[in-house]
C-alpha cells in the first residue's frame, strides 16, 4: 500500500513522522497486507463451504437502500489500514502484532474458524439466535446477554468461542478489525500525547478477548490498564494476550470508584446492548472517569454516518444475529453520553468503525 498524502500531511502536522517512524509504519502496512490476504481467503473460504447445499435457506432480506457501491467500500476498506500506518507513522503507536505472525497458530486458528464456520451457518439457517440458553452456564446473566450473537457457537460462554472470536471478527471484515478498532486508540493517544503514563489508569469496559487491551497496553506500557467483561472465557482470553490484569462485572455495574480512572475503553458493546441499558452504562462510564477524564468509544458506523453503506447496515443485523443492532443504528450517540456528562471532544471513522473521543 502506498503511503497516502494524509499520511505525509499528518507526519508533518505532529512534526514526527516523516523519517523517525518510517520503519515502523513500513512494517505495519506489510503486516496489514499479509492480515488482509490471509483473513479475506478465511472469510471466502468460510463462504464456499457454506454455500446453500443443503438445510433451510439463508435469511431473506429486504430493503429500501440503494445497493452499496462496491468501489466505495473497497476504498474505505483500504483507507483504514492507511490510517493505521499513519498514525504509527506519527508515533502515536507502534506497529501492532496482529498480522498472522505465528504461522503455525495462526493455520490452527484458521482451521478452527472454518471447521466451525458450517455450525454457525446451520444456527443462521434455523434463525437460533438463543441456543445459549440451554447451556447451564449462561444461567444467571442477563436475558439480554443470553444470546448466540453472530450466530457463534457457545456465545459468550465457552473458552472455544473465545479462543475463536478474533478469528470470526477478522474474516468479517477481511483482516480490518484491528484497524478500525485502532481509531479509538488513536483519539486517546492524541489526548494523552506528552502526558507522563506512569500516573495513568485505564479500562477497557467490554475488553472481550482482549486484541483493544493488547494494543492499550503495547501503546501504554507503563500506564496501569485492565480489562472489564462478563465472559470468565473471554477474560481468561484477554489476559493471556495482553498480560494485564482483568476483572469479571457487568458494565451497568462497574467496581470502580467514582471519578477514579483517567479513561475508559470501549469498543463494540454499544451495538449489543438493548436500548433501555444503552443508558444506564453511559452513565456508569462516566461515573468512573475522574474530572476531564475521557472515554475512547468504537462501534460500528451507522446509517446517518454512511447513508450509502445503509443496505448493508440494515442486512447486518438479519445475517450476523444482532438483535439490539437495529435500535443502536437510530441512536443518537452524542445525546447518549451528553446525558451522562460527557461531551464528544474527537472524532474518526475508518471502514465499517466509528470512534469518538468523549471528556468528562
Ligand atoms: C462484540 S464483543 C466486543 C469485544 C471487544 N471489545 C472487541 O473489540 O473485540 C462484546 C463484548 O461485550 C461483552 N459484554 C456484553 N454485555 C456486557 C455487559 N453488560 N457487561 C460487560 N460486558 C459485556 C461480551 O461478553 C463481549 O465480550
Amino acid at each position: 500500500m502506498s503511503r497516502g498524502r494524509s499520511d505525509r500531511d499528518l507526519g508533518e502536522r505532529e512534526g514526527g513522522g516523516r523519517g523517525a517512524f518510517a520503519l515502523d509504519a513500513a512494517a505495519q502496512r506489510s503486516k496489514a497486507v499479509a492480515k488482509a490476504a490471509w483473513w479475506t481467503a478465511a472469510g471466502g473460504l468460510a463462504k464456499f463451504m457454506t454455500r446453500p447445499t443443503e438445510g433451510k435457506a439463508a435469511p431473506r432480506f429486504a430493503s429500501d437502500a440503494p445497493p452499496v457501491s462496491q468501489g466505495r467500500l473497497r476504498r474505505a476498506y483500504f483507507a483504514a489500514f492507511e490510517k493505521d500506518a499513519a498514525d504509527v507513522a506519527a508515533g502515536l503507536y507502534p506497529p501492532m502484532e496482529d498480522a498472522p505472525v505465528d504461522p503455525a497458530a495462526s493455520i490452527l486458528k484458521a482451521w478452527d474458524f472454518l471447521a466451525d464456520a458450517r455450525e454457525v451457518d446451520q444456527r443462521r439457517r434455523r434463525g437460533d439466535g438463543v441456543e445459549v440458553r440451554d447451556d447451564p452456564k449462561s444461567q444467571g446473566y442477563p436475558a439480554y446477554y443470553r444470546q448466540n450473537f453472530h450466530y457463534q457457537s457457545g456465545g459468550w460462554f465457552t473458552a472455544e468461542s473465545a479462543r475463536r472470536y478474533d478469528a470470526q471478527v477478522e474474516a468479517l471484515f477481511s483482516g480490518a478489525a484491528g484497524a478500525m478498532r485502532r481509531r479509538a486508540l488513536s483519539l486517546l493517544a492524541r489526548h494523552w500525547r506528552g502526558r507522563d503514563q506512569r500516573v495513568l489508569a485505564a479500562v477497557d469496559v467490554a475488553c472481550g478477548s482482549g486484541a483493544f487491551l493488547r494494543d492499550l497496553a503495547q501503546a501504554f506500557p507503563r500506564a496501569a490498564l485492565a480489562g472489564v467483561d462478563l465472559s470468565p472465557a473471554y477474560l481468561s482470553e484477554a489476559r493471556t494476550r495482553s498480560g494485564r490484569g482483568t476483572v469479571q462485572a457487568n458494565a451497568e455495574h462497574l467496581p470502580f470508584g467514582d471519578g477514579s480512572l483517567d479513561a475508559v475503553t470501549c469498543v463494540y458493546l454499544f451495538h449489543e446492548l438493548p436500548p433501555r441499558v444503552r443508558p444506564i452504562v453511559a452513565a456508569e462510564l462516566a461515573r468512573v472517569l475522574k474530572p476531564g477524564g475521557v472515554m475512547a468509544f468504537a462501534d460500528s458506523v451507522q446509517p446517518s454516518d454512511e447513508p450509502q453503506l445503509a443496505r448493508m447496515l440494515e442486512a447486518f443485523p438479519a445475517y450476523f444475529h444482532e438483535p439490539f443492532y437495529g435500535s443502536y443504528a437510530e441512536e443518537d450517540l452524542p445525546a447518549l453520553f451528553a446525558a451522562a456528562g460527557l461531551r464528544v471532544v474527537g472524532q474518526d471513522k475508518a471502514f465499517l468503525t466509528k470512534a469518538l473521543l468523549l471528556a468528562k
